[in-house]
């Protein structure tokens, strides 16, 4: 499955995979320089001495995935919430109660630099494995301008000697910090000011991310900070109608945001407006899965109007702990109504769309990074319908095999 073709897919065209039976991809420098039919292949490449064959007989092979949402920097733990939960305490109850969100910050401002570092590390491996070579990582566990950076820092640093492409995003207003509980204003210019300055002059973040809710912040809020963090550099693309239909989506629209991510509550208005503005809807299953949440994403409506839609784990200590985008694929189509073939094309093109990055990845096509994964299944469909298990057999990410076997091989391979 090349998932070649125009980008973003929307509408019919999300169902496009680009399929070539028995294909062949060739690559050279890490970019792919050929992908067709065996006797096209046979035709026009001559491989070097020096050439690695990766036998792909009875596999099913396509561009690896590109996890466009996720919150990966954390440390510590929730899963006495989780539980809590389960007993019938909802999201809401135990963030007003000094848990959720904040109890990760109180987690992850106690944890060393090696701590995160090796934290976020063994989360990039899980996500390769799982078959993810391109993802976003925000910041927004540590919630002061030190330890927002250091979280990015610490993305950065963790990425540089992993084969994971990563692309961070500031998310200094995931939450207003206990000690600015009295005085909102003093931290929303500490995020205006300070944070999103200081992310752009270093370079650590592509992105600026607001968790835009009732009781969190508004949309009056969140236009001002994602302003300043356009004017800096930083792309919008936020939190939004993720909990209430609270004009969200109209926001980004106006603000052109890169994407609009939840839209559990989105309104029929507000799918308009993403429509007119072609602002990428993020859909995050994974969390309205884990809140056992009656409301879903409207996504047929979103792809009928035409809005590109990508899905993605939102991989956080709370609402998603999952790496795995095959799980997200099969809740896509199982909770959001997605096709089989929409769930694979809204996890690699529309994804990277989203990211500024399908020139690069999210397909197999000449001239994009070579990143591709094998599937030890007999049909595409098997991706999504064989649940709950890792069908992943290789990775490759720029022309490097870096999951061999279902195992991770980077070492070795760079070695
Ligand atoms: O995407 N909605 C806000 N942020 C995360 C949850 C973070 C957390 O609970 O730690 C989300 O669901
Ligand atoms: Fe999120």
């Amino acid at each position: 499955m090349t998932l070649a073709g125009p980008s973003p897919r929307l509408r019919k065209d999300l169902r496009d995979l680009g399929i070539i039976e028995g294909g062949c991809l060739a690559a050279k420098d890490g970019k792919i320089v050929f992908t067709g039919n065996r006797r096209d292949f046979e035709a026009e490449v001559s491989l070097g001495d020096d050439a690695a064959i990766l036998d792909g007989t009875d596999r099913v092979v396509m561009p690896g995935f590109v996890d466009a949402h996720t919150h990966l920097a954390f440390a510590g733990s929730r899963h006495d919430e989780f539980a809590a939960r389960l007993a019938g305490a909802t999201y809401e109850e135990i963030a007003a109660k000094g848990g959720g969100i904040l109890a990760t910050v109180r987690a992850t401002r106690e944890a060393t630099e090696q701590d995160l570092q090796e934290a976020i590390r063994g989360r990039f491996d899980e996500m390769l494995l799982n078959g993810t070579t391109t993802c976003e990582a925000k910041s927004g566990y540590g919630l002061t301008l030190e330890t927002e950076l250091g979280l990015l820092r610490a993305i950065a640093a963790a990425s540089e000697d992993h084969p994971i492409q990563v692309v961070g995003t500031l998310l200094g207003a995931h939450s207003v910090p206990a000690e600015h509980k009295k005085d909102r204003e003093a931290y929303i210019r500490l995020v205006i000011e300070k944070m999103i300055p200081a992310a752009a002059a270093e370079g650590l973040a592509g992105f600026c991310d607001v968790f835009c809710e009732q009781n969190v912040f508004s949309v009056e809020e969140t236009r001002r900070i994602l302003m300043a963090g356009r004017d800096a550099g930083l792309a919008p693309r936020f939190h939004a109608d993720q909990l209430s239909d609270n004009g969200g989506a109209q926001l980004a629209a106006e603000l052109k945001a890169a994407s609009a991510d939840h839209l559990d509550h989105v309104g029929d208005e507000g799918i308009r407006a993403l429509a007119g503005a072609g602002v990428s809807a993020g859909l995050l299953p994974g969390a309205s899965f884990c809140l056992k949440s009656r409301t879903q994403a409207p996504a047929r409506k979103l792809i009928e109007a035409g809005v590109p839609v990508f899905l993605a784990t939102d991989l956080n200590p709370g609402t998603s702990y999952t790496e795995s985008m095959q799980t997200i694929m099969t809740l896509g189509c199982l909770l959001l109504d997605m096709a089989i073939e929409e769930s694979i094309a809204a996890s690699t093109i529309n994804a990277a769309h989203s990211l500024g990055l399908d020139a690069e990845v999210g397909s197999l096509a000449p001239g994009k990074r070579a990143d591709l994964i094998l599937l030890d299944i007999p049909h595409y469909a098997h991706a999504v319908y064989h649940f709950g298990v890792n069908h992943i057999s290789a990775v490759v990410k720029d022309g490097t095999l870096v999951v061999r076997e279902g195992l991770l091989a980077y070492e070795e391979s760079a070695a």
